[in-house]
């Protein structure tokens, strides 16, 4: 356990929930909670946060690999053809199935890319890196439309870049994500879909049967 003081704590560690932060004699739970630690030894604020740490040492890339599943596929493929996944692995395109794919291995986010992509980012170690490239993409005019499923952080820097500029579908339901070993699970967190692209109206007519629909950025 390395503990580090609050301006040292990293953002966007690999493992977010390896790492504390002291300062007057209280800690910062990764999580981001400020607590008095009870014992000398005191990692984290809950037992539930001491559980995920436990998780995310054991399994560092659990948290990435869940999969998209058909029935968000097949609504994204009424919008646009999926050109390229750039986060993605041999599984997931057996439901993907687009044109090219990045995986892991490969580095997405040292690659060009280019068309119609289609992104469900991986949130370790961090999320805002495939939104910044994806935007950095999209204005380079190298990406002509994309679609991008990501949780609804409402306080994120990056979500509000994309809510700032891009018709956005909160989706009603929790999506369910599926791996071949672990059958499907739901996130804890709402799901929204972003639009970079032309056809705005396509785009809105379809997403409309999975939630509420922002046909524009929203700005007043
Ligand atoms: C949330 S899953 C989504 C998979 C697929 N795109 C889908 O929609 O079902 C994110 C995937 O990105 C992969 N990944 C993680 N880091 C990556 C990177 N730097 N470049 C490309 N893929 C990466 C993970 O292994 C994982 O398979």
């Amino acid at each position: 356990m390395k503990i580090v003081r609050a301006q040292e704590t990293p953002t966007h560690s690999r493992n977010a929930f390896s790492r504390s932060s002291v300062t007057d004699g209280k800690l910062k739970c990764a999580c981001g909670q400020w607590f008095m630690p009870s014992r000398s030894d005191a990692k984290h604020c809950s037992n539930a946060c001491r559980q995920r740490a436990y998780r995310c040492r054991k399994y560092p890339n659990a948290k990435n690999e869940w999969y998209t599943p058909p029935w968000v596929i097949n609504l994204v493929r009424q919008v646009m053809s999926i050109t390229l996944d750039p986060a993605s692995c041999a599984a997931a395109q057996k439901v993907v199935k687009a044109t090219v794919y990045f995986t892991a291995k490969e580095d997405g986010l040292s690659r060009p890319w280019f068309g119609n992509v289609w992104l469900n980012p991986p949130y370790i170690p961090d999320v805002q890196k495939f939104l910044a490239k994806l935007l950095e993409e999209f204005d380079s005019g190298r990406v002509q439309q994309a679609i991008a499923l990501v949780n609804a952080a409402t306080s994120a820097s990056w979500f509000h870049k994309l809510l700032g500029r891009f018709p956005a579908c909160f989706v009603r339901r929790r999506i369910k994500f599926w791996r071949p070993d672990r059958g499907s699970t739901s996130p804890t967190r709402p799901q929204v879909l972003f639009y970079l692209g032309p056809n705005v109206e396509r785009f809105v007519s379809t997403f409309a049967h999975a939630g509420i629909v922002t046909s524009s950025g929203l700005r007043y």
